[in-house]
């Protein structure tokens, strides 16, 4: 029962209904938009993990046949919550367009076979994202009997280097179409990507070229008028050592107790270890302090060390709502 009312309130911790999940290459966007896809859906909440790159990555790490254009179940969340999964695709998306506009049916089947589709996208680029953020759009304001289909939706997006621009054509296109359907349909997707029920969230590693990445986009992100929500740091480190670098004295008191040989050649390369990983640590913190200053709420998530398998993503969905 509680499930089912609090499908239509939002987290207080994640107050928006949909979730962009952007970052530099490899960073674990997708990894991170799946872990908060299973936090928002915990407590008999339901989510939908919508992937729009074509690449298939949500079935992979769930280790799922490819996801088809129709959202399936594809996990369970913490007490009793369901996650499904989507990937959208712009052929599909736009078939599903025109039969709404126009009750295209058989038509649309012959469209596709004559490759008409295909040309569209290709002719004009920007039609492809129109139509990958407009569906993201219908099911993140979809309701079913007057309630919200999803208490949250959650985009695996393109990069950083990408993701203005794909938030951005909507904007776009509602500006250079002068009227009919694509201009209202693209407003209200440009509305909804400026309004507080939109969040993108920027995924780093503690690395230089990440985190400019990330200053970056939440620049070009800010100036177009899109809201940014938090700022995730993924696979940080516990910190190893109290600060200072050891002396030779507490490394050899150190192997001594713990039973280890504790010659010079063996304190030697341990003191040079423990030199380079302070520098490193130094450089995380002059990054983390870079992050900061961007004043928006920064998470950070661990390293797991096994890679990430579903308890992991499990640990990482809690730590997301927790933290
Ligand atoms: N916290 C973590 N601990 C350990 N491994 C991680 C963690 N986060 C992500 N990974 C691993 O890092 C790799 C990249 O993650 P992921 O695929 O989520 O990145 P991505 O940003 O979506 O990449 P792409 O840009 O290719 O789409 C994967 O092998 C993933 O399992
Ligand atoms: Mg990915």
């Amino acid at each position: 029962m509680s499930g089912e009312a609090s499908i239509g309130q939002v987290h207080p911790a994640w107050p928006a209904r949909l979730h962009v999940v952007t970052g530099k290459g490899g960073t674990g966007k997708t990894t991170v938009a799946a872990a908060l896809a299973l936090a928002l859906a915990s407590g008999g909440r339901r989510t939908l993990l919508a992937e729009v790159e074509g690449r298939q990555g949500l079935a992979q790490l769930f280790e799922v046949p490819p996801l088809p254009y129709a959202e399936r179940p594809i996990a369970a969340a913490a007490g009793g919550g369901e996650v499904r999964a989507l990937a959208v695709d712009a052929e599909e998306a736009l078939l599903e367009y025109l039969d709404l506009f126009y009750r295209l049916g058989a038509a649309g089947r012959a469209l596709r076979k004559l490759g008409a589709i295909d040309f569209a996208t290709t002719i004009a680029p920007g039609l492809r994202d129109v139509l990958l953020t407009g569906k993201v759009k219908e099911s993140t304001t979809r309701t079913v009997d007057r309630r919200r289909a999803y208490h949250a939706v959650v985009l695996d997006a393109p990069p950083t280097g990408r993701i203005g621009r794909f938030l951005n054509v909507t904007a776009e296109t509602a500006r250079l179409a002068k009227m009919g359907p694509i201009k209202t349909q693209s407003e209200g997707v440009a509305a909804l990507l400026r309004s507080p029920m939109t969040a993108v969230h920027v995924v780093t590693l503690l690395e230089e070229m990440p985190v400019q990445e990330t200053v970056d986009a939440i620049g070009e992100l800010t100036a177009l008028g899109i809201p940014v929500g938090r700022v995730i740091v993924n696979g940080a480190r516990p910190p190893l050592l109290a600060g200072a670098k050891p002396t030779r004295a507490e490394l050899r008191r150190g192997l001594a107790a713990a039973g280890l040989p504790s010659d010079q050649a063996t304190v030697a390369t341990l003191q040079a270890e423990a030199k380079e990983y302070l520098t490193r640590r130094a450089l995380e913190e002059s990054l983390r302090a870079e992050l900061t200053e961007l004043g928006r709420p920064v998470v950070e998530l661990p390293l797991l060390p096994g890679g990430v398998d579903r308890a992991g993503l499990a640990t990482l969905a809690e730590t997301l709502l927790t933290a």
